[in-house]
């Protein structure tokens, strides 16, 4: 790439991450681009928490090394699923007509406070089939924790 080449990159560079954003706490970095929430290591393991963006409450769940946000209100009728209770999926089978449980520590559910419908944090599909709650693509970069608000 030439010298010329290479300046009108950087002024394309500058020129996206000068884009005003109208919560101002967009941020750009290389590909990805997203709504800044926050530090990732300020966000505590194995917990929920709300956080506003452009007047929405969002919930924000750390897993490990993972970290989802979803829409805090609940799809079935509204209530806080932040105020809910996070916990390892569970599944139960009948193996030889004897029931066995079988806990997946990789999937994160929420249960719902009001009626204690689970939703999966991966998919935001709850186990009642027909309800969805919205989960928002999240991206960590540079320590700092970014949410598309576009569909997932
Ligand atoms: S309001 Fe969440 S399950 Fe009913």
């Amino acid at each position: 790439m030439s010298a010329v080449d290479s300046g009108a990159a950087d002024r394309t560079d500058q020129r996206r991450a000068a884009r005003p954003a109208r919560d101002g706490r967009v941020r750009e970095t290389g590909r990805s681009r997203g709504i800044d929430i926050g530090a990732f290591a300020d966000f505590e393991d194995r917990k929920m928490r709300s956080v506003e963006v452009g007047g929405m409450e969002l919930g924000v769940c750390r897993w490990g090394d993972e970290i989802f946000v979803f829409r805090t209100a609940c799809p079935h009728e509204g209530a806080p699923l932040c105020a809910g209770f996070l916990q390892k999926k569970l599944s139960a089978t009948l193996v030889d007509e004897e029931p066995r449980l079988e806990v997946d520590e990789e999937s994160p559910v929420v249960l719902c406070p009001w009626h204690r419908w689970e939703f999966d944090l991966r998919t935001g599909e709850a186990a009642w089939p027909g309800f969805k709650m919205r989960t928002y693509r999240v991206t960590v970069e540079d320590g700092r924790v970014l949410v598309s608000m576009g569909r997932k």
